[in-house]
């Protein structure tokens, strides 16, 4: 048995008994205006953050969402895009699959907006996804990539990739770690499969993604997850995980690397009304413009005592150089 067959029996398990304390979701439940989250999607809420974004949604994109859990993410997207087969949702676990489509007709109930169909459930792996390549804007998943070993990611991640449209756009929301874990925690297949030990630090999990070529990051957010502590887990120290929301833009990869925006702005603050980088920014005096990683080394590099560089806020939404 896999660590993969573990997770599979897990899932299994929070389908059949809703397990309200399964993951640790670091967000409030959200609704707009003629939205309702039926109870039983709020109890079978298993992810992390979340990945449903207003502005990822214009011109009626084509969803993919993976992992489905108790369907509450499809339900949202489903808010914006609003037509037939509209979400495409991918388990997995055959169970999940049974359990969500309940839950989208308790949905239909509640919204009278929703149709089940809106939603196009498929049974399948993220390691060999159902979907046609480059057919997909906007690809999703939430609390399920952190779970899969090194190889396993690649391929979860490749798959993503292959199935975007140019400039479509990975969002996920995934538990990330900056200390080391032991190997009986990692190896612990369970605490794995719980979202709790296969977390990587921030910038491995990006280049994860830089390595597949996405060219553009955006690290939209950044909050505490869970503590392992050494009374309740195999460690002697206390470890601190935190989670994340994060999109990958299928963007070509620029020739010097990739845009990775982790929340920083550049402010000129000198004797003109503004100063040209003649890379394509521009900083007009006293105005923030938000700056991708590798810019704002560019712009830290020139040594000027007129241009203040901000350290990541990790709460990145939109604009800027690049
Ligand atoms: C932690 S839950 C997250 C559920 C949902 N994304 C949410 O936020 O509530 C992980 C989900 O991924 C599914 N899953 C596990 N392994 C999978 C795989 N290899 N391919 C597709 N889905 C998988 C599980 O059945 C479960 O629905």
């Amino acid at each position: 048995m896999s660590y993969l067959d573990t997770t599979h029996d897990v899932y299994k398990d929070a389908a059949l008994t809703p397990d309200v304390g399964l993951c640790c979701t670091t967000n409030p439940i959200w609704e707009l205006p003629g939205l309702k989250i039926p109870k039983i999607m709020q109890e079978m809420n298993y992810g992390c953050g979340s990945t449903v974004n207003a502005r990822d949604l214009t011109n009626n994109p084509k969803v993919l969402y993976v992992g489905v859990g108790g369907g509450m993410e499809l339900l949202q997207f489903s808010y914006f895009s609003r037509q037939k087969g509209g979400v495409i949702g991918v388990d997995v676990v055959k169970e999940m699959i049974e359990a969500s489509e309940k839950n989208f007709k308790v949905a239909e109930t509640q919204n009278e907006w929703f149709k089940s169909d809106f939603v196009d459930l498929r049974f399948g792996d993220a390691l060999n996804l159902p979907v046609e390549d480059n057919s997909i804007d906007v690809a999703a998943q939430n609390c399920l990539f952190n779970i899969f070993k090194a190889d396993d990611l690649k391929k979860a991640i490749e798959e993503m990739y292959r199935v975007l449209k140019p400039h479509g756009r990975l969002v996920m929301s995934d538990p990330t770690c900056e200390q080391s874990m032991n190997d009986t925690l990692r190896n612990d297949e369970r605490l794995r499969a719980l979202c709790l030990s296969g977390s990587l630090p921030i910038a491995e999990y990006v280049e994860a993604l830089t390595d597949v070529g996405f060219g553009t990051i955006e690290i939209r957010a950044r909050k505490p997850y869970r503590i392992l502590d050494p009374k309740n887990y195999a460690t002697d120290e206390l470890i601190y995980i935190e989670s994340i929301e994060v999109a990958a833009i299928k963007d070509p990869m620029p020739a010097d690397g990739p845009c990775i925006f982790t929340g920083k702005a550049a402010i000129y603050y000198g004797d003109g009304n503004h100063f040209d980088d003649k890379k394509g920014h521009v900083l007009v005096k006293n105005q923030p413009l938000a700056i991708c990683d590798k810019t704002a080394n560019a712009l830290a590099d020139l040594k000027r005592d007129d241009i203040f560089i901000s350290e990541s806020t990790y709460h990145y939404d939109g604009g800027g150089c690049c």
